[in-house]
């Protein structure tokens, strides 16, 4: 049994093969928290790895014992008694107060993971993959108890946490703030790694250092998890690398506002938490009624940043993502949205993916535009076929793709709707704005009210009656506008607080609807690209359109910023034409596919458009990605090379069986004369020979231990030749290159 309950200590010792997670109740009955990070064999008692000293100035709620909850390490810290900390949740109770005790009542260990009700979360397919503690609490005056969830995975350095309330009492309390989790550190030597951005430029890697005091934190209170932030966070030791030292991951299964927080006070703690922003948080709960925290995944290691990241790629990838799509190479797709827009017939699209089908791309996806009277303003909520543009139906064009042997795949927004629309006219109810006050557009578009049961009906029958008969594989659901002015026509005054929560349980149970009725769609979640790409969307499709920015440079960065936290199988990632249509920058058609074979992999463009000669590249990368998209997808995946702190960027993939690698390099801009340099490579067998791009046969300790840019140097020495000194045999702004490594 990987947790085990010491009755002496009333001590809880989490623990598997790489960690361990210690609690223990206090003695005010609270729950404390005594170490988190690498294994310790087990013991009775931990107990005096909690520092006691009594500290002057500080209050005691026991007076019997010298004991301030200021310097105790907790589990789920609570508001206004001795710990002037930031707290972990807030009651407001009928009588004003916000003041409360929940002490130890009964825990229950056992195997398997509980299911979230109406959250996403990760799972177990089998009970003996981890083992779960629920401990509860109980607050005597209000009879209202909270329930910690820890479930640690058996073969995977994998805890994941969060809190569920139940009112058991007569009185009706308000939760101000839930968050999914508290960790206490028992000191600061932390550097904090955020991936902050915005529209086209997600998922940047930002350092803070939290030495110091105060706090530091991020959040978002758009209505999604947002491009600005992500709920992903790690801690990690001041000389953690990719390749080797402490960090701990924090990755929030939730797609709605968030906050991540670490408060570090003068004593040289830190205190780490995240879950739903409290920010005009407030929620009802009567008596007889529950509320489930979403979850928190946490990883920790010792052996650096790749290998946290291969934690969560692996988890991710396998035990949050679900369904038919969970583990299959994913179809080479072409997707019609930067030729056309959303101006097209049927006959221009049929030219558009007869060209897909000539070059082997396997899934035509039809963008926005499609449906009711669509321009930029008008048209979103309206989803019946524009006979205008598709005379034949939806039926009639999605023949004609199918006969071409591609598959059908289709774009919707089904969380909007444009106030020029059938539906804005009859149901102005339907969507989120504040009685009486200015209602702000984002792109002509307003969000509907998904807190409301009947709107989500609404969307999902309008859906299904427009898609009877038509054999789809493929969905790209889009979400291009931030909540403003947040207010429910369908909630009372007195649950306005809830609405932005139960408007993401609402766009998740869209997402099962649509799931139960179509199990073998490929879902790709979208938000102007990567604005709502977290662990939670993950759950109900194992892909996303992760930035609408498909400059094969500015793609480098933003894959290598997402790789931290998920999979490479997690996100689409297209060519497109030059220039660029966000960039504006020319890059080698080679580059672009480079770019694009480390994800979900297809074409946003019209092919048309490219020579005779690039076709037939394209063809060979078509082929290419068919070849590898399995090892590409599913191997194992590590950053090599900065491309924010070095000018060749690179990563690469292993097979599970390591005979098979591709390594990706990238030459940010040309080099003249260039200083040596050594690519380190990651994951190989040390015992085996590789043969290098078919030719040159290195060893796999050498490889990892010296490098592979002097050996193909050393063995195509260049020196005559012009231009010199070429790195990697890379030759001019933007070049790339992909290795091919195989075992002998
Ligand atoms: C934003 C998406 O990110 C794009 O790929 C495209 O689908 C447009 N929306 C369509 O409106």
């Amino acid at each position: 049994m990987p947790i085990i309950y010491h009755e002496t200590s009333r001590e809880f010792h989490l623990f598997n093969g790489t960690t361990s997670y210690v609690i223990g109740e206090l003695v005010n009955g609270h729950m404390g928290q005594i170490y988190y990070g690498k294994r310790l064999r087990d013991r009775e008692s931990f107990a005096h790895l909690l520092e006691t000293t009594s500290r002057p100035i500080s209050s005691d709620p026991l007076t019997e014992h010298c004991f301030s909850m200021e310097f105790a390490k907790q589990e789920y810290p609570c508001f206004g008694t001795t710990d002037y900390r930031e707290a972990a949740y807030e009651i407001q109770q009928t009588n004003g107060s916000h003041i409360t005790d929940f002490v130890y009542e009964s825990h229950k260990i056992y195997e398997g993971k509980p299911v979230l009700q109406d959250l996403p979360a990760s799972y177990v397919e089998d009970a003996a993959e981890a083992t779960t503690l629920e401990i509860t609490m109980k607050d005597q005056l209000l009879n209202l108890k909270l329930i910690l969830i820890y479930t640690i995975y058996e073969g995977r350095p994998v805890i994941t946490r969060s809190v569920r309330f139940e009112n058991e009492g007569q009185e009706t309390v308000r939760l101000e703030k839930v968050m999914s989790l508290n960790v206490d550190f028992p000191d600061n030597k932390f550097d904090w790694i955020q991936f902050s951005g915005a529209w086209a430029r997600e998922r940047t890697p930002v350092v803070r250092s939290l030495e110091g005091s105060g706090v530091t934190a991020i959040e978002s209170m758009r209505g999604h998890s947002s491009s600005q932030q992500n709920p992903f966070v790690i801690l990690k030791r001041k000389n953690t690398t990719e390749f080797d030292g402490e960090a701990f991951g924090f990755s929030l299964v939730y797609s709605g506002n968030f906050l991540a927080m670490a408060d570090v006070d003068t004593f040289n703690t830190t205190r780490f938490m995240m879950g739903i922003n409290p920010r005009n948080f407030s929620w009802k709960l009567e008596p007889g009624c529950q509320f489930q925290a979403p979850e928190v995944i946490m990883v920790h290691t010792k052996d650096g940043l790749n290998a946290l990241s291969g934690s969560y790629h692996s988890l991710l990838q396998n035990r949050v993502a679900r369904g038919y799509w969970r583990n299959r190479p994913r179809p080479v797709l072409l997707n019609n949205w930067e030729a056309t827009g959303m101006e097209f017939t049927e006959d221009s699209i049929v030219e558009i993916a007869s060209k897909g089908a000539e070059v082997g791309v396997e899934l035509f996806v039809l963008d926005d535009g499609w449906f009711g009277v669509r321009t930029e303003e008008s048209g979103l909520g309206d989803w019946y076929v524009d006979k205008r543009k598709l005379p034949n139906g939806l039926k009639g064009l999605v023949d004609r793709v199918h006969d071409l042997g591609l598959r059908f795949g289709i774009w919707i927004e089904p969380e909007m709707v444009n106030p020029k629309s059938d539906l804005f006219e009859k149901h102005p109810e339907y969507a989120l704005m504040t009685p009486d006050r200015r209602k702000s557009l984002g792109r002509n578009q307003m969000v509907l009210d998904f807190s409301n049961p009947a709107v989500v009906d609404c969307i999902y029958d309008q859906l299904m009656e427009s898609f009877q008969g038509i054999e789809l594989d493929y969905i790209k659901w889009d979400m291009n506008c931030s909540i403003s002015e947040c207010y429910s026509p369908y909630w009372g005054p007195d649950r306005q607080g809830e609405v932005y929560h139960r408007y993401i349980l609402g766009v998740y149970r869209l997402y099962e609807k649509m799931i139960e009725r179509f199990p073998n769609m490929l879902f790709e979640s979208c938000a102007s690209g990567g604005c709502r790409f977290d662990a939670g969307m993950l759950y109900y499709a194992p892909q996303a359109w992760c930035s609408d920015d498909t400059d094969a440079i500015e793609r480098i960065h933003i894959q290598y910023g997402s790789s931290y936290g998920y999979p490479i199988s997690s996100w689409g990632a297209h060519v497109s034409e030059v220039p660029n249509q966000q960039a504006g920058r020319i890059t080698p058609l080679k580059t672009r596919a480079n770019v694009a074979y480390f994800g979900a992999f297809g074409y946003e463009m019209d092919l048309n458009e490219l020579s005779p000669e690039e076709i037939e590249t394209v063809k060979e990368q078509v082929k290419f990605m068919k070849q590898y998209r399995e090892l590409i997808q599913f191997g194992s995946f590590y950053r090599l090379s900065s491309p924010w702190e070095s000018n060749i960027a690179s990563w690469m993939v292993v097979s599970p069986d390591k005979k098979e690698a591709l390594v990706g390099v990238y030459l940010l801009k040309t080099d003249v004369n260039c200083g040596f340099t050594q690519l380190k490579l990651q994951g190989l067998a040390s015992e085996l020979d590789y043969k290098v791009d078919g030719d040159l046969v290195f060893g796999g300790d050498e490889l990892m231990e010296y490098g592979l840019i002097p050996l193909i140097a050393a063995a195509h020495p260049k020196q005559n030749e012009y231009p010199y000194s070429r790195p990697m045999d890379l030759c001019g702004d933007f070049d790339s290159k992909i290795f091919v490594l195989k075992a002998e």
